[in-house]
């Protein structure tokens, strides 16, 4: 088997941050491979990535056989196919467990073997729970707190990454804050983008958890990171967490409904009480920063505003439509 320098796995290909990652690392002049079940029903997605230049395979993760086909020749993968959310875990939990965990560990372990260099897992910072001080910034070394099966599930791999399981690869997780903005696959049921599109669509929102703080990236700065961290000396990023997004994005629910108020009037917010979310940290970007020198490009309001600009170009034909979310 032999490796070809530069061809990047990307796994989850077809999703929303896969698809913004897909096209950035063409742009930067890498050949990509997708592997994606297309579970959410995205085959117009992957044609258009094929037209821009990335080769597909349709499969499934937990399929030894679609892993083979796809760690063939691959040098680096990014590992982004999941059963994404807290929603969609808690509705399939043990379906999951399988795509989460056992098939993460499946494919790092088929990586190695297949002589794959690098390899950069989508965590999240969600793990940071429900944070004991949520005023003061967590970094990579802080307490994790999962409040969710999903989470629980990407801290279980995180460890796998980082430890015995990545020996021979340079493992990489990049903690993502919560992303918002337009890709590809779009997605509807992120809060900024969901909040955005209710508002401008003079719904009315219920809000719960408004005093929450978390972590907001643009999804094409989402993109930026996972490249920045293949450009980057393994030695640096292996072995290594990386929280992904800019200290200066943390929001309450409350302050994501003013942003958005300021570029669109319309629609009503009622703040009500609810337990079911009870995730609330505040999160700091510094290590990403000091270390691998990335920032990012998008704040929360151009985020919105481009959301409204989509919205208003008629980009959507039914923005509520079942493909733009991951459970009904
Ligand atoms: N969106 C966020 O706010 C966010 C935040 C932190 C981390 N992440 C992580 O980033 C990654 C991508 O998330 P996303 O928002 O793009 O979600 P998404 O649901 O749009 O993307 C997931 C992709 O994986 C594919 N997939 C699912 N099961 C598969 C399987 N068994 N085999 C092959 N492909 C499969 C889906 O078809 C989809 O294209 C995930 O690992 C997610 O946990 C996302």
């Amino acid at each position: 088997m032999e490796t070809q320098e530069g061809q990047t796995l990307v796994t989850g290909g077809a999703g929303y941050v896969g698809s913004a990652t897909v096209r950035e690392l063409l742009r930067s002049g890498r050949r990509v491979r997708v592997l994606d079940s297309l579970l959410h029903g995205q085959r117009d997605v992957a044609e258009a990535l094929e037209r821009d230049g990335a080769e597909i395979i349709e499969g499934d993760v937990r399929d030894a056989e679609s892993r083979r086909l796809a760690l063939d020749g691959s040098s680096s993968v990014v590992h982004l196919a999941a059963i994404v959310g807290d929603p969609a875990c808690a509705r399939e939990p043990e379906v999951s467990e399988h795509v989460n965990v056992d098939a993460t560990r499946d494919l790092l372990a088929d990586a190695r073997a297949q002589g794959v260099e690098r390899f950069v897992f989508a965590s999240t910072c969600s793990n940071y729970g429900r944070m004991a001080d949520p005023s003061v910034p967590i970094t990579e070394d802080g307490e994790l707190r999962p409040v969710s099966r999903y989470a629980e599930q990407k801290v279980a791999i995180e460890r796998g990454v980082l430890n015995g399981e990545a020996a021979g690869i340079s493992g990489t997780c990049l903690r993502f804050a919560t992303v918002y903005g337009t890709s590809p696959r779009m997605r509807f049921d992120l809060t900024v983008n969901e909040f955005t599109r209710d508002l401008w669509d003079d719904k009315d929102l219920e809000v719960f958890g408004e005093r929450f703080w978390r972590p907001y990236i643009h999804v094409r700065d989402a993109a930026r990171a996972i490249r920045t961290v293949l450009d980057a000396d393994p030695e640096v990023v292996g072995g290594e967490v990386f929280n992904a997004g800019r200290s200066t994005e943390n929001y309450r629910k409350l302050d994501l409904v003013d942003v958005i108020r300021a570029h669109t009037p319309s629609g009503r917010v009622t703040f009500v009480r609810r337990e079911e979310d009870p995730r609330d940290y505040k999160v700091s970007f510094e290590k990403i920063k000091q270390t691998l020198g990335f920032e990012t490009a998008m704040t929360v309001p151009d985020g919105v505003r481009e959301v409204i600009g989509a919205l208003a170009a008629g980009r959507f034909e039914d923005p509520y439509d079942r493909r733009y979310r991951n459970v009904d």
